[in-house]
């Protein structure tokens, strides 16, 4: 299983296969809200759900009537024993299982955990933007610069993976992520991600393996203490948390980052100079982002037993897509939804999702945002996007884009 196709759906719908779709898919959620707010499309077999109101609630799920495991699907197939490791982990766990997985690393993304990070932080970022502005001439790819490089560096630190290896993440964590619907032949691509997934797997395993004899100050001894004397996590546990740290807190920041400089340029007037000398602002201002171009559009659920939402009766066992980046459109909840307003407040946009599940590593996430665009603001100005021509990455929940030229001078 891919995480593209998390949760064992298809999440993309023929409406949004289109590249043109997938960058700007604002206008048809719009439609969606009015239409047919809860619709079932039987060629994916899934529900979409798009109104903020019952993606809200379906994602606080206070009477525990919806899972996340795909396992409830109906239908759902096994994979085998030494693939799927994602399924083993909190994100498609329920409780009480979910929590006691959240539990084990939950202290380390804690706000005051993630605080003392950012001197570190700020260095990585420092040196990774003296470099590529070294070279750059007043035009650069901001994803290869910076946005890309940086969380995969940060989250490889905090697991405690060596530097030298880097390079293999990047490359197993882009062909896991990458979505099944992306135009490759199916068979290739679904062959070339098993052996992603493999490799990352059999990493893993020597470096828990290597943490349980030499004990360190890092993530990946924590997960393997929880597996070992702690007995609190199975080997697939284990294995499944560290591919979910990686995976998810990598290009989703990534994205954030991106689709934050996208939005400094679209908006009237130079947001990105007038940001440059207020932290407090460029804090909101990506609160904002992650309601306007929400890296994660979409999550899946599954309902445990017949649900009516919207006047529709959702099965248990069916598929449910909701469409968080059409929840932080809608006008029932938001003043000016289509606007992207700098200082909106309040803001309680749904980008890292909400209830049980919310986002573990959103501090972190947050953190890294703001001291990449505080440097960057800081560096640089009269950015402007230098190609229109911009290609979104290909997976159907993850919203971004392949690369993001621009043009600068330096401040
Ligand atoms: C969960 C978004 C960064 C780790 C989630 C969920 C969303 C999300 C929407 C909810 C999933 C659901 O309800 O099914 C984002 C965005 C990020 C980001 C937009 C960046 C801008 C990170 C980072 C990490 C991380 C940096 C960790 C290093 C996780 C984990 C979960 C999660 C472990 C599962 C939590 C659970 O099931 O209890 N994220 N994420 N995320 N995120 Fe993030």
């Amino acid at each position: 299983m891919s995480a593209a196709d998390i949760g064992g759906l298809q999440t993309f719908p023929a409406e949004l296969q289109d590249r043109a779709a997938w960058l700007e898919p604002f206008e048809w959620y719009a439609e969606m809200r009015e239409r047919a707010p809860v619709r079932y499309d039987p060629d994916r077999r899934t529900w979409d759900v798009f109104r903020y109101d019952h993606v809200k609630e379906i994602l606080a799920n206070d009477d525990g009537r919806f899972s996340t495991s795909p396992r409830n699907i109906d239908g759902f197939e096994e994979p085998p024993e030494d693939e799927g490791f994602l399924l083993d982990t909190m994100l498609l766990q329920d409780p009480p299982r979910h929590d006691e997985l959240r539990s084990v690393v939950d202290d380390a993304f804690e706000p005051r955990a993630i605080r003392e990070l950012e001197p570190r932080i700020r260095t990585l970022t420092s040196e990774l933007l003296d470099e590529a502005l070294a070279g750059a001439d007043g035009e650069l790819d901001l994803v290869d610069a910076i946005a890309y490089p940086l969380p995969v560096i940060v989250i490889a630190d905090l697991l405690g993976i060596p530097r030298e290896d880097r390079d293999r993440f990047k490359r197993w964590s882009d062909t896991i992520v990458r979505g099944a619907d992306s135009g490759v032949d199916p068979e290739s691509f679904v062959e070339e991600q098993r052996q992603a997934g493999q490799e990352m797997a059999m990493y893993f395993l020597q470096q828990l393996e290597d943490r349980r004899q030499n004990p360190k100050d890092d993530l990946l001894t924590t997960i393997a203490t929880a597996e070992g004397e702690g007995g609190k996590l199975s080997h697939r546990e284990a294995l499944g948390m560290c591919m979910l740290l990686l995976i998810a807190g990598n290009i989703t920041t990534t994205h954030l980052i991106t689709n934050a400089v996208r939005c400094f340029d679209a908006h009237d007037g130079d947001l990105f100079d007038s940001l440059a000398d207020g932290a407090r602002e460029l804090t909101s201002a990506i609160e904002e982002v992650l309601r306007y171009r929400a890296p994660v559009q979409a999550m899946t659920r599954v309902p445990l037993e017949d649900v009516e939402i919207g006047g529709e009766t959702l099965e248990a066992g069916d598929g449910v897509v909701v469409w968080l980046g059409s929840a932080n459109r809608d006008e029932r909840q938001f003043a000016n939804a289509d606007s992207f307003v700098p200082g909106r407040s309040p803001n309680s946009h749904l980008g890292f999702g909400h209830g049980r599940h919310y986002c573990l590593g959103a501090p972190l996430a947050r953190l890294e945002a703001n001291v990449v665009l505080d440097e960057l603001t800081d560096r640089i100005s009269a950015v402007e996007v230098a190609d229109a021509d911009l290609t979104p990455v290909r997976s159907s929940f993850i919203y971004g884009v392949e690369s993001l030229p621009i043009r600068f001078e330096n401040s």
